[in-house]
């Protein structure tokens, strides 16, 4: 009976382990080899006005190739001191410890809403950890990640590329994939006459835009989200109709059809008590 109880609590000592165990503490020390960083630096636009943050900094390498070769200023939060301090000799001896700093610091602690492009190769199951906290930045906040993707939100962009130097895999291959924050505009919005009900999944949305007393809506569109810019369809360039988050308020930029009658008309978000 003893050994019977003494068994179960070491099982539920395990169990309680095991759940606790950060999915963090596993992420190991793997370099992006250089032309997957040149590869992640330009998918995402990297640039001199960027501050440019690698989740997971390793020996620095994204942060200073983002500072020498883009002109960016560049954050390393690294959970292991001795990398950061090997990352710091790095950016000294590439000439670009002024624009860079490196932090000893557990990435899921670190403000990221300085960050104009996020950079990670990290696990799968990281990334989904942090897919909240990148949802919730700024919209137009560029994400750039080594290998992951980040689940059911789909990337903008991904590109693979060959690579015979890579450490680990069988494939010697990455893919690197860019997702752009998308605004957050779910809900209803109101105007003079009229509301806008909008559903929102990640970049997607659909929406309803309805005159206040009419009895069918004027029209109902499906659409994407990129940074502030909302459009129907699946091409930007093509679309009908178009919006913009200007502040805190919705405006039509294209208007096709029956959306021509809220040409000038600026949405806000409904109060508790709906659009009237
Ligand atoms: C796969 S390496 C990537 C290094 C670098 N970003 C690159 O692409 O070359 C992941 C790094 O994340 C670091 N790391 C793991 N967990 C961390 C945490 N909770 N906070 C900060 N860094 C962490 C590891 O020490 C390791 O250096």
């Amino acid at each position: 009976m003893a050994r019977r109880r003494a068994v179960a609590l070491l099982a539920l000592v395990l169990l309680v382990a095991w759940a606790g165990a950060r999915a963090q503490d596993e992420v190991p020390f793997v370099t992006t080899p250089d032309p997957v960083t040149l590869a992640m630096l330009r998918l995402a636009g990297v640039g001199a006005q960027d501050l440019v943050v690698d989740l997971g900094s390793g020996d620095g390498r994204i942060v200073i190739t983002a500072a020498r070769r883009f002109g960016a200023r560049g954050l390393g939060v690294e959970i292991d001191p001795a990398l950061v301090d090997l990352s710091r000799a790095n950016a000294r001896a590439a000439g670009v410890a002024g624009r860079v700093e490196f932090r000893v610091e557990d990435l899921f602690q670190t403000e990221l809403s300085a960050a104009q492009v996020i950079t990670m190769y990290l696990l799968p199951e990281v990334n989904l950890q942090l897919r909240p906290r990148l949802l919730a930045l700024a919209a137009g906040t560029r994400i750039v990640s080594h290998d992951w993707d980040l689940g059911e939100w789909q990337p903008e962009r991904s590109l693979t590329l060959e690579v015979p130097e890579k450490a680990i895999g069988r494939d010697k291959r990455s893919t690197v994939h860019l997702w752009v924050v998308p605004a957050q505009v779910q809900g209803l919005w109101c105007s003079a006459g009229g509301s806008l009900a909008i559903t929102q999944r990640f970049q997607t949305f659909s929406a309803t835009l309805s005159a206040h007393g009419a009895p069918a809506p004027v029209v109902v569109f499906d659409g994407r989200i990129v940074a502030d810019r909302l459009h129907a369809g699946t091409d930007a360039q093509a679309a009908a109709i178009a919006l913009r988050l200007a502040g805190d308020a919705l405006e039509f930029t294209r208007f096709g059809g029956p959306a021509s009658q809220f040409r000038d008309r600026r949405f806000t978000r409904a109060g508790p008590l709906g659009c009237r």
